[in-house]
Protein backbone atom coordinates (compact mmCIF):
# COMPACT_ATOMS: atom_id res chain seq x y z
CA UNK A 1 0.00 0.00 0.00
CA UNK A 2 1.60 3.24 -1.05
CA UNK A 3 -0.57 4.84 1.69
CA UNK A 4 1.63 2.61 4.59
CA UNK A 5 4.60 3.30 2.66
CA UNK A 6 3.96 6.80 3.18
CA UNK A 7 3.58 6.39 6.60
CA UNK A 8 6.72 4.07 6.87
CA UNK A 9 8.81 6.92 5.16
CA UNK A 10 7.34 9.60 7.66
CA UNK A 11 8.37 7.11 10.29
CA UNK A 12 11.47 6.85 9.53
CA UNK A 13 12.27 10.46 8.99
CA UNK A 14 11.07 10.96 12.57
CA UNK A 15 12.89 8.08 13.96
CA UNK A 16 16.45 9.24 12.29
CA UNK A 17 15.91 12.94 13.31
CA UNK A 18 14.57 14.48 10.25
CA UNK A 19 12.25 16.57 9.44
CA UNK A 20 9.54 15.38 7.05
CA UNK A 21 7.08 17.45 5.01
CA UNK A 22 4.59 15.53 3.48
CA UNK A 23 1.49 16.63 1.44
CA UNK A 24 -0.73 15.09 -1.59
CA UNK A 25 -0.94 16.30 -5.51
CA UNK A 26 -3.47 18.45 -4.29
CA UNK A 27 -6.21 16.09 -3.53
CA UNK A 28 -6.90 15.29 0.12
CA UNK A 29 -8.74 12.71 2.55
CA UNK A 30 -8.66 9.89 0.65
CA UNK A 31 -12.06 8.04 0.94
CA UNK A 32 -10.06 4.87 0.84
CA UNK A 33 -7.44 5.97 2.77
CA UNK A 34 -8.90 7.75 5.94
CA UNK A 35 -6.97 7.29 8.17
CA UNK A 36 -3.87 8.60 6.36
CA UNK A 37 -6.02 11.65 4.80
CA UNK A 38 -7.40 12.35 8.55
CA UNK A 39 -3.25 11.96 9.81
CA UNK A 40 -2.08 14.68 7.31
CA UNK A 41 -4.22 17.19 8.21
CA UNK A 42 -3.70 16.57 12.03
CA UNK A 43 -0.35 16.86 10.63
CA UNK A 44 -1.28 20.05 8.99
CA UNK A 45 -3.14 21.79 11.93
CA UNK A 46 -0.50 20.71 14.37
CA UNK A 47 2.20 22.43 12.06
CA UNK A 48 0.45 25.67 11.54
CA UNK A 49 -0.31 25.91 15.92
CA UNK A 50 3.45 25.40 16.45
CA UNK A 51 4.53 27.76 13.72
CA UNK A 52 2.64 30.45 15.25
CA UNK A 53 3.44 29.77 19.00
CA UNK A 54 7.20 28.93 18.20
CA UNK A 55 7.36 32.19 15.52
CA UNK A 56 7.52 33.92 18.66
CA UNK A 57 10.76 32.88 19.27
CA UNK A 58 12.05 33.57 15.95
CA UNK A 59 11.80 29.54 14.97
CA UNK A 60 10.42 28.67 11.66
CA UNK A 61 8.30 25.27 12.11
CA UNK A 62 7.88 22.45 9.61
CA UNK A 63 6.75 19.75 11.51
CA UNK A 64 5.46 16.16 11.07
CA UNK A 65 4.16 14.10 13.86
CA UNK A 66 2.80 10.69 13.03
CA UNK A 67 1.06 9.42 16.10
CA UNK A 68 -2.73 8.62 16.92
CA UNK A 69 -4.25 11.71 16.09
CA UNK A 70 -7.23 12.78 14.79
CA UNK A 71 -8.58 14.90 12.32
CA UNK A 72 -8.89 18.81 12.68
CA UNK A 73 -7.66 20.46 15.29
CA UNK A 74 -5.26 18.69 17.65
CA UNK A 75 -6.88 18.30 21.36
CA UNK A 76 -4.30 20.36 23.99
CA UNK A 77 -3.65 16.93 25.64
CA UNK A 78 -1.88 16.07 21.72
CA UNK A 79 -0.19 18.91 20.94
CA UNK A 80 1.50 18.36 24.32
CA UNK A 81 2.21 14.93 23.78
CA UNK A 82 3.70 15.59 20.69
CA UNK A 83 5.74 18.58 22.13
CA UNK A 84 6.90 16.25 24.27
CA UNK A 85 9.33 14.74 22.06
CA UNK A 86 10.08 11.31 20.41
CA UNK A 87 8.37 8.96 18.73
CA UNK A 88 5.25 10.98 18.42
CA UNK A 89 6.76 14.34 16.84
CA UNK A 90 9.59 17.23 17.51
CA UNK A 91 9.70 20.63 16.35
CA UNK A 92 12.34 21.74 14.03
CA UNK A 93 14.21 24.35 12.01
CA UNK A 94 13.84 24.88 8.48
CA UNK A 95 17.34 23.58 7.68
CA UNK A 96 16.79 20.53 9.49
CA UNK A 97 13.80 19.72 6.56
CA UNK A 98 15.44 16.97 5.36
CA UNK A 99 13.07 15.96 2.31
CA UNK A 100 9.44 16.43 1.53
CA UNK A 101 7.26 12.85 0.46
CA UNK A 102 4.88 13.19 -2.33
CA UNK A 103 1.92 10.87 -2.76
CA UNK A 104 0.02 10.94 -5.88
CA UNK A 105 -2.20 8.98 -7.38
CA UNK A 106 -3.95 8.26 -11.16
CA UNK A 107 -7.67 8.74 -10.91
CA UNK A 108 -10.30 8.28 -8.21
CA UNK A 109 -10.07 4.27 -8.53
CA UNK A 110 -6.46 3.68 -8.43
CA UNK A 111 -4.89 3.50 -4.99
CA UNK A 112 -1.70 5.87 -4.45
CA UNK A 113 0.95 4.80 -7.17
CA UNK A 114 4.19 6.60 -6.28
CA UNK A 115 5.59 7.74 -3.05
CA UNK A 116 8.25 10.27 -4.28
CA UNK A 117 10.89 11.91 -2.49
CA UNK A 118 11.56 15.38 -3.61
CA UNK A 119 14.24 18.13 -2.87
CA UNK A 120 15.33 19.38 0.03
CA UNK A 121 12.54 22.04 1.39
CA UNK A 122 13.62 25.70 0.40
CA UNK A 123 15.25 27.20 4.00
CA UNK A 124 14.94 30.88 4.46
CA UNK A 125 18.43 32.13 3.77
CA UNK A 126 21.13 32.78 7.05
CA UNK A 127 20.97 36.13 8.37
CA UNK A 128 24.94 36.15 8.63
CA UNK A 129 27.20 33.48 6.78
CA UNK A 130 28.63 31.26 9.65
CA UNK A 131 32.24 32.55 9.82
CA UNK A 132 34.33 29.22 9.88
CA UNK A 133 35.65 28.11 13.20
CA UNK A 134 40.23 27.94 14.06
CA UNK A 135 40.25 27.60 17.92
CA UNK A 136 42.94 29.49 19.68
CA UNK A 137 46.60 28.13 19.49
CA UNK A 138 47.02 28.38 23.08
CA UNK A 139 43.85 26.66 23.90
CA UNK A 140 45.46 24.71 26.77
CA UNK A 141 47.58 27.46 28.23
CA UNK A 142 45.17 28.28 30.71
CA UNK A 143 43.10 25.35 32.05
CA UNK A 144 43.74 23.48 34.47
CA UNK A 145 43.32 19.64 33.61
CA UNK A 146 42.38 17.47 36.81
CA UNK A 147 42.49 13.63 36.79
CA UNK A 148 39.09 11.93 36.62
CA UNK A 149 39.16 9.07 40.00
CA UNK A 150 41.96 6.48 38.91
CA UNK A 151 41.16 6.38 35.39
CA UNK A 152 43.46 7.76 32.87
CA UNK A 153 40.91 10.51 32.06
CA UNK A 154 41.40 14.44 32.52
CA UNK A 155 39.27 16.81 32.36
CA UNK A 156 39.34 20.46 32.40
CA UNK A 157 38.38 22.18 35.61
CA UNK A 158 35.77 23.58 34.45
CA UNK A 159 33.12 22.12 31.82
CA UNK A 160 30.50 23.80 30.04
CA UNK A 161 26.77 21.67 30.37
CA UNK A 162 24.12 22.62 27.48
CA UNK A 163 20.99 21.75 29.75
CA UNK A 164 19.25 25.28 29.06
CA UNK A 165 20.43 27.75 26.26
CA UNK A 166 21.02 25.27 23.61
CA UNK A 167 17.24 23.91 22.56
CA UNK A 168 15.50 24.65 19.92
CA UNK A 169 13.79 27.95 21.70
CA UNK A 170 17.32 29.06 21.87
CA UNK A 171 19.20 31.25 19.53
CA UNK A 172 21.34 28.54 17.86
CA UNK A 173 24.01 31.19 16.65
CA UNK A 174 24.53 31.99 20.68
CA UNK A 175 24.76 28.55 21.67
CA UNK A 176 27.88 28.13 18.86
CA UNK A 177 29.54 31.50 20.25
CA UNK A 178 29.63 29.41 23.85
CA UNK A 179 30.87 26.18 22.37
CA UNK A 180 33.81 28.18 20.55
CA UNK A 181 34.59 30.31 23.43
CA UNK A 182 34.63 27.73 26.07
CA UNK A 183 36.95 25.48 23.40
CA UNK A 184 38.73 28.26 22.87
CA UNK A 185 39.48 28.35 26.53
CA UNK A 186 40.58 25.29 27.46
CA UNK A 187 37.25 23.95 28.08
CA UNK A 188 37.10 20.57 26.39
CA UNK A 189 34.62 18.59 28.06
CA UNK A 190 30.59 19.40 26.66
CA UNK A 191 27.61 17.92 29.37
CA UNK A 192 24.11 16.90 27.18
CA UNK A 193 21.84 14.66 28.01
CA UNK A 194 18.87 13.10 25.96
CA UNK A 195 16.06 15.35 27.55
CA UNK A 196 17.98 18.91 27.13
CA UNK A 197 16.05 21.36 25.04
CA UNK A 198 12.83 22.28 25.16
CA UNK A 199 11.79 20.07 23.11
CA UNK A 200 13.61 17.34 25.10
CA UNK A 201 16.52 15.78 22.20
CA UNK A 202 16.66 19.40 20.91
CA UNK A 203 20.31 20.62 22.26
CA UNK A 204 21.86 17.51 20.88
CA UNK A 205 20.49 18.22 17.81
CA UNK A 206 21.64 21.39 18.01
CA UNK A 207 25.02 20.34 19.53
CA UNK A 208 25.16 18.11 16.27
CA UNK A 209 24.58 20.52 13.91
CA UNK A 210 27.54 23.16 15.31
CA UNK A 211 29.86 19.82 16.03
CA UNK A 212 29.82 19.18 12.35
CA UNK A 213 30.36 22.14 11.45
CA UNK A 214 33.16 23.22 13.99
CA UNK A 215 34.24 20.46 16.33
CA UNK A 216 34.18 17.57 13.76
CA UNK A 217 37.67 17.97 13.26
CA UNK A 218 38.77 18.26 16.68
CA UNK A 219 36.69 15.02 17.89
CA UNK A 220 39.76 13.41 19.65
CA UNK A 221 40.49 16.94 21.49
CA UNK A 222 36.69 16.33 23.32
CA UNK A 223 34.99 15.09 26.28
CA UNK A 224 31.27 14.81 24.85
CA UNK A 225 28.60 13.09 27.55
CA UNK A 226 25.18 12.37 27.58
CA UNK A 227 22.82 10.22 29.81
CA UNK A 228 19.50 8.86 29.65
CA UNK A 229 17.54 8.34 33.15
CA UNK A 230 14.18 10.94 32.83
CA UNK A 231 11.09 11.12 30.71
CA UNK A 232 11.77 11.05 26.97
CA UNK A 233 9.12 8.94 25.28
CA UNK A 234 5.69 7.75 26.15
CA UNK A 235 5.32 4.40 27.51
CA UNK A 236 7.36 1.72 29.82
CA UNK A 237 10.68 1.79 28.01
CA UNK A 238 11.09 5.74 27.67
CA UNK A 239 12.56 6.73 31.12
CA UNK A 240 14.42 5.38 34.27
CA UNK A 241 16.78 2.29 34.07
CA UNK A 242 16.04 -0.60 31.94
CA UNK A 243 18.24 -2.17 29.63
CA UNK A 244 15.82 -1.37 26.84
CA UNK A 245 15.85 1.95 27.97
CA UNK A 246 19.52 3.14 28.53
CA UNK A 247 20.26 1.34 25.08
CA UNK A 248 17.40 3.00 23.00
CA UNK A 249 18.13 6.27 24.18
CA UNK A 250 22.21 6.46 23.48
CA UNK A 251 21.54 5.41 19.91
CA UNK A 252 19.11 8.01 19.50
CA UNK A 253 21.16 10.44 21.17
CA UNK A 254 23.81 9.22 18.92
CA UNK A 255 22.13 10.04 15.69
CA UNK A 256 21.18 13.19 17.29
CA UNK A 257 23.93 14.84 17.51
CA UNK A 258 25.83 12.84 14.29
CA UNK A 259 28.54 11.04 16.88
CA UNK A 260 29.91 7.73 16.60
CA UNK A 261 30.39 7.26 20.19
CA UNK A 262 30.25 9.43 23.45
CA UNK A 263 33.29 9.87 25.66
CA UNK A 264 30.92 9.40 28.87
CA UNK A 265 27.53 8.03 29.24
CA UNK A 266 25.64 8.29 32.33
CA UNK A 267 22.67 6.54 34.08
CA UNK A 268 21.02 9.72 34.62
CA UNK A 269 19.00 9.17 38.36
CA UNK A 270 19.22 6.31 40.48
CA UNK A 271 15.46 3.89 39.37
CA UNK A 272 14.24 2.13 42.75
CA UNK A 273 12.70 -0.57 40.85
CA UNK A 274 15.18 -1.58 37.93
CA UNK A 275 17.93 -4.24 39.62
CA UNK A 276 20.87 -2.24 39.60
CA UNK A 277 22.63 -5.46 38.58
CA UNK A 278 20.34 -4.81 35.01
CA UNK A 279 20.77 -0.84 35.07
CA UNK A 280 24.87 -1.28 35.43
CA UNK A 281 25.31 -4.41 32.90
CA UNK A 282 23.65 -2.25 30.17
CA UNK A 283 26.27 0.36 31.26
CA UNK A 284 28.49 -2.48 30.40
CA UNK A 285 26.97 -3.52 27.46
CA UNK A 286 27.43 0.12 25.97
CA UNK A 287 31.03 0.28 26.49
CA UNK A 288 31.86 -3.14 25.11
CA UNK A 289 29.69 -1.99 22.19
CA UNK A 290 31.99 0.95 21.34
CA UNK A 291 29.02 3.31 22.10
CA UNK A 292 31.07 4.74 25.17
CA UNK A 293 34.06 5.00 26.09
CA UNK A 294 33.36 5.35 29.85
CA UNK A 295 30.17 5.19 32.05
CA UNK A 296 29.32 7.18 35.48
CA UNK A 297 25.90 7.90 37.52
CA UNK A 298 24.16 10.98 38.43
CA UNK A 299 22.63 11.79 41.86
CA UNK A 300 23.14 7.88 42.89
CA UNK A 301 23.02 8.69 46.97
CA UNK A 302 26.38 7.41 48.90
CA UNK A 303 25.70 3.45 49.29
CA UNK A 304 24.04 3.17 45.98
CA UNK A 305 26.91 4.94 44.33
CA UNK A 306 29.37 2.23 46.18
CA UNK A 307 27.49 -0.50 44.74
CA UNK A 308 26.75 0.50 41.75
CA UNK A 309 30.38 1.31 41.21
CA UNK A 310 31.06 -2.64 43.00
CA UNK A 311 28.80 -3.71 40.38
CA UNK A 312 30.44 -2.04 37.31
CA UNK A 313 33.84 -3.27 38.79
CA UNK A 314 32.84 -6.55 38.42
CA UNK A 315 31.81 -6.47 35.19
CA UNK A 316 35.36 -5.04 33.96
CA UNK A 317 34.09 -1.59 33.04
CA UNK A 318 34.97 0.75 35.88
CA UNK A 319 32.63 3.53 36.71
CA UNK A 320 34.84 7.04 35.60
CA UNK A 321 32.55 9.34 37.52
CA UNK A 322 29.52 10.62 39.75
CA UNK A 323 27.67 13.73 38.58
CA UNK A 324 25.62 14.94 41.58
CA UNK A 325 24.28 18.28 42.16
CA UNK A 326 26.83 20.67 45.00
CA UNK A 327 26.89 24.65 45.63
CA UNK A 328 27.26 26.61 48.50
CA UNK A 329 23.23 26.36 48.88
CA UNK A 330 22.80 22.32 48.45
CA UNK A 331 25.73 20.44 50.36
CA UNK A 332 24.43 16.84 50.09
CA UNK A 333 27.65 15.43 48.98
CA UNK A 334 29.59 16.23 51.91
CA UNK A 335 27.92 13.88 53.72
CA UNK A 336 29.27 10.78 52.49
CA UNK A 337 29.08 10.76 48.86
CA UNK A 338 32.78 12.49 48.80
CA UNK A 339 34.06 10.30 51.08
CA UNK A 340 33.11 6.72 48.93
CA UNK A 341 33.79 8.25 45.40
CA UNK A 342 37.53 8.72 46.77
CA UNK A 343 37.53 5.20 48.66
CA UNK A 344 36.59 3.72 45.79
CA UNK A 345 38.65 6.20 43.04
CA UNK A 346 35.79 7.12 41.38
CA UNK A 347 36.03 11.21 39.63
CA UNK A 348 33.28 13.77 40.10
CA UNK A 349 32.01 16.68 38.41
CA UNK A 350 29.40 18.90 40.45
CA UNK A 351 26.30 19.89 38.39
CA UNK A 352 24.72 23.49 39.36
CA UNK A 353 27.78 24.59 41.22
CA UNK A 354 26.47 28.32 40.85
CA UNK A 355 23.00 27.02 41.96
CA UNK A 356 21.31 27.77 38.54
CA UNK A 357 22.41 31.43 38.60
CA UNK A 358 21.34 32.99 42.31
CA UNK A 359 25.01 32.26 43.24
CA UNK A 360 25.92 35.30 40.84
CA UNK A 361 25.30 38.41 40.51
CA UNK A 362 22.40 37.87 38.20
CA UNK A 363 19.61 38.58 40.65
CA UNK A 364 21.10 41.12 42.98
CA UNK A 365 18.83 43.86 41.57
CA UNK A 366 15.61 42.15 40.79
CA UNK A 367 14.89 38.89 38.19
CA UNK A 368 16.31 40.17 35.11
CA UNK A 369 14.23 39.59 31.89
CA UNK A 370 16.44 37.86 30.26
CA UNK A 371 17.35 35.40 33.02
CA UNK A 372 16.93 31.65 33.56
CA UNK A 373 13.90 32.63 36.29
CA UNK A 374 12.43 34.54 33.70
CA UNK A 375 11.79 31.92 31.18
CA UNK A 376 9.04 29.73 31.22
CA UNK A 377 11.05 26.58 30.52
CA UNK A 378 13.61 27.33 33.28
CA UNK A 379 14.10 25.26 36.23
CA UNK A 380 15.33 28.18 38.59
CA UNK A 381 11.11 29.12 39.87
CA UNK A 382 10.82 32.94 40.74
CA UNK A 383 9.35 31.30 44.05
CA UNK A 384 12.81 29.87 44.89
CA UNK A 385 15.04 33.73 44.77
CA UNK A 386 13.62 34.15 48.20
CA UNK A 387 15.07 37.11 50.47
CA UNK A 388 16.67 34.90 52.54
CA UNK A 389 18.44 33.50 50.04
CA UNK A 390 19.69 37.31 48.76
CA UNK A 391 20.36 38.42 51.61
CA UNK A 392 23.41 35.18 51.79
CA UNK A 393 24.25 36.03 48.23
CA UNK A 394 24.86 39.96 48.95
CA UNK A 395 27.16 39.05 52.26
CA UNK A 396 29.03 36.30 49.59
CA UNK A 397 29.23 39.17 46.94
CA UNK A 398 31.00 41.12 49.69
CA UNK A 399 33.60 38.46 50.46
CA UNK A 400 34.25 37.51 46.87
CA UNK A 401 34.42 41.29 45.94
CA UNK A 402 37.40 41.11 48.77
CA UNK A 403 38.86 38.44 47.38
CA UNK A 404 39.62 40.43 44.06
CA UNK A 405 37.07 38.04 42.78
CA UNK A 406 33.14 37.76 40.59
CA UNK A 407 30.60 35.77 43.07
CA UNK A 408 30.58 33.42 40.09
CA UNK A 409 34.28 32.84 40.19
CA UNK A 410 34.30 32.27 44.36
CA UNK A 411 31.36 30.05 44.25
CA UNK A 412 33.49 27.87 41.69
CA UNK A 413 36.68 28.33 43.21
CA UNK A 414 35.00 26.74 46.60
CA UNK A 415 33.23 23.60 45.11
CA UNK A 416 36.51 22.99 43.53
CA UNK A 417 38.22 23.23 47.10
CA UNK A 418 37.60 19.52 47.68
CA UNK A 419 40.36 17.15 45.97
CA UNK A 420 37.70 14.65 45.42
CA UNK A 421 36.03 17.29 42.48
CA UNK A 422 37.43 16.58 39.13
CA UNK A 423 35.10 19.40 37.06
CA UNK A 424 32.82 21.98 37.95
CA UNK A 425 30.14 21.93 35.29
CA UNK A 426 28.67 25.09 34.62
CA UNK A 427 25.80 26.23 32.21
CA UNK A 428 25.50 29.90 30.64
CA UNK A 429 23.43 32.02 28.34
CA UNK A 430 26.40 34.16 27.16
CA UNK A 431 30.27 33.94 25.74
CA UNK A 432 30.84 36.30 29.16
CA UNK A 433 29.57 34.05 31.35
CA UNK A 434 31.85 31.73 30.33
CA UNK A 435 34.78 34.13 29.67
CA UNK A 436 33.45 34.81 34.00
CA UNK A 437 34.01 31.13 34.87
CA UNK A 438 37.38 30.28 32.87
CA UNK A 439 39.11 33.25 35.40
CA UNK A 440 38.23 31.18 38.02
CA UNK A 441 41.48 29.29 38.30
CA UNK A 442 43.65 32.55 39.30
CA UNK A 443 42.15 32.20 42.36
CA UNK A 444 41.28 28.70 44.09
CA UNK A 445 43.30 28.87 47.58
CA UNK A 446 40.85 29.86 50.30
CA UNK A 447 42.41 31.36 54.06
CA UNK A 448 40.65 29.91 56.48
CA UNK A 449 39.56 33.28 57.74
CA UNK A 450 37.48 33.34 54.46
CA UNK A 451 35.96 30.04 54.69
CA UNK A 452 34.98 30.41 58.32
CA UNK A 453 33.31 34.15 56.90
CA UNK A 454 31.42 32.02 54.33
CA UNK A 455 30.20 29.35 56.62
CA UNK A 456 28.66 31.98 59.29
CA UNK A 457 26.85 33.39 56.08
CA UNK A 458 25.66 30.25 55.09
CA UNK A 459 24.58 29.33 58.41
CA UNK A 460 22.66 32.38 58.83
CA UNK A 461 19.26 31.67 59.48
CA UNK A 462 16.22 34.12 58.93
CA UNK A 463 16.37 34.86 62.75
CA UNK A 464 19.66 35.45 63.17
CA UNK A 465 19.55 37.93 60.79
N1 LIG B 1 22.90 15.24 36.22
C1 LIG B 1 21.85 16.00 36.41
O1 LIG B 1 20.79 15.55 36.88
C2 LIG B 1 21.94 17.45 36.05
C3 LIG B 1 20.96 18.36 36.50
C4 LIG B 1 21.12 19.70 36.19
C5 LIG B 1 22.21 20.12 35.44
N2 LIG B 1 23.13 19.22 35.00
C6 LIG B 1 24.30 19.63 34.20
O2 LIG B 1 24.96 20.71 34.83
C7 LIG B 1 25.06 21.80 33.91
C8 LIG B 1 25.05 23.09 34.66
O3 LIG B 1 23.84 23.27 35.38
P1 LIG B 1 23.29 24.72 35.60
O4 LIG B 1 23.09 25.38 34.28
O5 LIG B 1 22.16 24.67 36.55
O6 LIG B 1 24.61 25.39 36.30
P2 LIG B 1 24.92 26.72 37.04
O7 LIG B 1 26.30 27.05 36.58
O8 LIG B 1 24.66 26.58 38.49
O9 LIG B 1 23.88 27.82 36.48
C9 LIG B 1 24.03 28.34 35.20
C10 LIG B 1 23.33 29.68 35.09
O10 LIG B 1 23.94 30.61 35.96
C11 LIG B 1 24.05 31.87 35.33
N3 LIG B 1 25.47 32.19 35.21
C12 LIG B 1 26.47 31.36 34.82
N4 LIG B 1 27.64 31.99 34.89
C13 LIG B 1 27.41 33.22 35.32
C14 LIG B 1 28.23 34.33 35.57
N5 LIG B 1 29.55 34.26 35.42
N6 LIG B 1 27.66 35.47 36.01
C15 LIG B 1 26.32 35.54 36.18
N7 LIG B 1 25.48 34.52 35.95
C16 LIG B 1 26.03 33.37 35.52
C17 LIG B 1 23.37 31.74 34.00
O11 LIG B 1 22.02 32.12 34.19
P3 LIG B 1 21.16 32.93 33.10
O12 LIG B 1 20.72 31.90 32.14
O13 LIG B 1 20.07 33.50 33.92
O14 LIG B 1 22.08 33.94 32.50
C18 LIG B 1 23.47 30.27 33.70
O15 LIG B 1 22.47 29.82 32.83
C19 LIG B 1 23.87 21.59 32.97
O16 LIG B 1 24.01 22.27 31.74
C20 LIG B 1 23.90 20.10 32.80
O17 LIG B 1 24.90 19.75 31.88
C21 LIG B 1 23.01 17.90 35.31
Amino acid sequence: MTAEYARRHIERGARWGRIVNVSTDGTSGFATEVSYGATKHAMESYSRAAAKELGKYGITVNVVSLGPIQTGWIPEEMQKRIASGPPLGRIGQPEEVADAAVVKRKSQRQQFHRIMTINRMKTKPQKKPITAYHPKDARYEAMTYNRCGHSGLKLPAISLGLWHNFGGVDSIENARAMLRRAFDLGITHFDLANNYGPPPGSAEENFGKIFRRDFARYRDELIISSKAGYLMWPGPYGEWGSRKYLIASLDQSLRRMGLEYVDIFYHHRPDPETPLEETMGALGQIVRSGKALYVGISSYKPEQTRRAVQILRTLGTPCLIHQPSYSMFNRWVEDGLLQVLEEEGVGCIVFSPLSQGLLTNRYLDGIPADSRAAKPHGFLKPAQITEEKLAKVRRLNEVAQARGQTLAQMALAWVLRHPQITSALIGASRVSQIEDAAETLKNLTFTSDELEKIETILALSRAAR
